[in-house]
């Protein structure tokens, strides 16, 4: 997709049909210019529609076979949709209720014990050090924090696994794929993809790595408290979930001879809503109807044309690359953030950081980040 600012300072980017019927069917749009689906995507009526439908049949009809059929078979759909964000086979993609659970429950998998060493960034999010910190209390592994483009570098003959993000949550860095790669062929490569997933082409299974956890609230525009862990089936053997409940067994009837299902399903949430997935199923399909790859190209090449204004205009930009999001170095973080909120222009500050946080989708548009502009500029 190609992009540039004209010189009256607007941006002109190729748009197609299907991304302008996307952007309006997000009525948050209409009242801001909401650039924050890092934090979580705006979400479309069709979503809000599909979850008060899914609750009134419950509500209604009430919940006993019927509803748990329709629960299996929504699972599936919803799979099927989070597969092909990835680029992924739906077998190997478990559903979960976040990024933080998918991360929880890969890196409790793995058989880690006292002075095993993780490797990971110095600028992970809460969600992934919050594990780590976890099973250093809990196993005594050991971590090692470097910068990210260094994780690679630093694995040695005791790191066990390497875990850190595919795009860092704090700039929009990607971590060094290629180097991980090759780790990946000793060492499972565990990525936290919460800004990946549904933001840029994913493609695990090129990735090299052992598994990858993706957010359903943030990039595919789904409802909190959704979430996909794609897991490696080469890495299979070597993981031990730590507990199964129901719809982690194939045969749940047989007690304590109960055995796994033998793909993702193992690392399935034990609990996720027909409601919540009908939700998500919608949202993530219809973003698959404009086309990944479209979504993927509209929205980094947003980010792209928005980093050449601000360096045109003076402003620092953290260093970043192809994906979804941009910081921007400003005085007062938080007092930018509630400027830009007053005037209708959603971004997020990152505490401890000199940044705001501009997300850039695929259902924005020039005008959002002029409006932007505007702001930062005054
Ligand atoms: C890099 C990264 N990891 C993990 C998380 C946590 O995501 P979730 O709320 O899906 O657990 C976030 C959320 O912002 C994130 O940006």
């Amino acid at each position: 997709m190609q992009g540039t600012w004209s010189a009256g300072g607007s941006v002109v980017l190729v748009s197609s049909d299907a991304l302008r019927t996307l952007r309006q069917g997000f009525p948050v749009l209409e009242r801001s210019a909401y650039l924050n689906a890092g934090t979580c995507g705006p979400l479309a009526w069709a979503t809000a529609d599909a979850l008060g439908d899914a609750m009134a049949r419950a509500t209604v009809v009430g919940r006993a076979a019927a509803y748990y059929q329709t629960l299996q078979a929504t699972h599936a759909r919803l799979r099927a949709a989070y597969a092909g964000a990835l680029g992924a086979r739906p077998d190997d993609v478990a559903l979960t209720t976040s990024t933080s659970d998918g991360l929880a429950r890969i890196l409790a998998a793995l058989p880690l014990g006292p002075g095993d060493e993780v490797v990971t960034s110095t600028d992970e999010h809460p969600g992934l050090d919050g594990v780590l910190l976890a099973l250093r209390a809990a196993r005594g592994i050991s971590i090692r924090a470097v910068p990210l483009a260094d994780v690679a570098d630093a694995v040695g003959p005791a790191t066990r696994a390497v875990t850190c993000s595919h795009v860092s949550w704090i700039t929009g860095e990607r971590a060094p794929e290629d180097a991980l790669r090759t780790v990946g062929r000793d060492v499972p490569v565990i990525y936290d993809g919460a800004q990946g997933a549904g933001a840029v082409a994913v493609a695990p299974e090129a990735l090299g790595c052992a598994a990858y956890a993706g957010a359903g609230q943030k990039w595919m525009c789904g409802p909190v408290g959704l979430g996909m862990l794609w897991v490696n089936p080469a890495w299979r053997d070597a993981l031990t979930p730590l507990a199964f409940a129901y719809g982690n067994l194939a045969d749940p009837a047989a007690g304590l001879a109960a055995e796994p299902w033998p793909d993702a399903r193992a690392f399935d949430t034990p609990a996720l809503s027909a409601e919540t997935a009908v939700a998500g199923a919608t949202a993530a399909e219809h973003l698959a109807e404009v086309g990944w790859e479209q979504v993927f190209a509209r929205g980094a090449g947003l980010a792209d044309l928005l980093e050449a204004a601000l360096r045109e205009r003076g402003f620092d930009v953290a260093p970043r690359e192809q994906t979804t999001l941009l910081s921007v170095v400003v005085d007062d973080p938080p007092a930018t953030r509630d400027a830009l909120a007053a005037a209708g222009i959603v971004v997020r500050d990152l505490p401890g950081r000199p940044y705001v946080r501009v997300s850039t989708g695929a259902w924005n548009d020039e005008r959002d980040l002029e409006r932007l502009l505007e702001v930062l500029t005054a």
